[in-house]
């Protein structure tokens, strides 16, 4: 396991899986009853922009570097940008949060977080994120054989897939834990996030997903044509179980960040049943 998010934190795909989740955080929490979250590749929990990993890849210059700078972003990143500015009270866009950080600060009473991550370099930063947010606990644990261990039989629950995808079967085991989710509680929701290279990968998963949730929303953003399978041409957000009102705000998300690009961008999000 060679990944480090920091090399890649508050870039455009953070953006937008960021901010699209405080959109769905927003409306799953709107609801009061008890929400059961769990995180199967939690990462750090927060990354330092100016340490020496974020700066070897300069990749937050086109991400939380121009969303913070410009006036012009819609009000769907409102939350994000509200969350790096109380990440960084001196001022700057020094300290950049990850889902666990945004995860952490929404907490109810009643709710409980699971955050898996397999390194001892990054759990250690994850628990020192997720200290003092109650009903928090980090996890070194696969993070998909924990999803489904940890989904309740009852009850609201959220998933949350953000693998590396260093491995090939990464696309396959997000079906699996899909359908492992759904077999425990057919009203869990499940969010991943993909890279997108090329678009055969891409249908291909689609494919594989649309039997076990053939409503599931597609948030797709295109910084240009899916031709290369060597290249991050953009990212998605997959959504089983995504609640009504979920739709418009992720498209605008996926719209503004894929507008960052050369001029060739593209986003949208659809239903797989639309
Ligand atoms: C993309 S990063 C996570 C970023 C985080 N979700 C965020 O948005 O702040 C993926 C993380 O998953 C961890 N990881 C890789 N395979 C894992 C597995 N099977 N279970 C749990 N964590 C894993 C990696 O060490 C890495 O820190």
């Amino acid at each position: 396991m060679n990944y480090r998010h920091a090399f890649h934190a508050g870039n455009f795909a953070d953006l937008v899986k960021h901010a699209g989740l405080l959109q769905l955080l927003d409306l799953l929490m709107a609801d009061p009853r008890p929400l059961t979250l769990i995180d199967t590749h939690a990462g750090a929990g927060g990354y330092d922009l100016e340490g020496e990993l974020s700066r070897r890849t300069g990749e937050a210059a086109q991400g939380v570097f121009r969303l913070m700078e410009t006036p012009l972003a819609p009000a769907v990143f409102d939350a994000l940008k509200a969350a790096v500015a109380a990440g960084n009270p001196g001022g700057g866009v020094r300290f950049y949060p990850g889902s666990p950080s945004l995860i952490g600060g929404r907490l109810r009473p009643g709710d409980r977080y699971t955050a898996c991550e397999l390194r001892d370099d990054d759990l250690a930063l994850l628990r020192q994120t997720l200290a003092g947010h109650e009903g928090a606990e980090a996890v070194q644990a696969d993070g998909y054989a924990t999803a489904v261990a940890r989904t309740p039989e009852a009850g609201r629950v959220l998933v949350l897939i953000d693998p590396p995808f260093e491995r090939a079967d990464d696309y396959s085991r997000i079906a699996e834990t899909l359908a492992g989710v759904l077999a425990k509680n057919p009203s869990a929701v499940l969010a991943a996030w993909l890279p997108l290279k090329d678009l055969e990968t891409f249908d291909h998963f689609l494919r594989q997903i649309e039997p076990l949730a053939p409503d599931a929303m597609v948030a797709e953003c295109r910084l240009r044509p899916l031709d290369n399978p060597m290249k991050m041409n953009g990212c998605a957000l997959v959504v089983a179980g995504a609640p009504v009102g979920l739709d418009a705000p992720l498209g605008e998300i996926c719209r503004w960040v894929a507008g960052l690009g050369e001029g060739q961008g593209r986003g949208e999000a659809w239903r797989l049943d639309g």
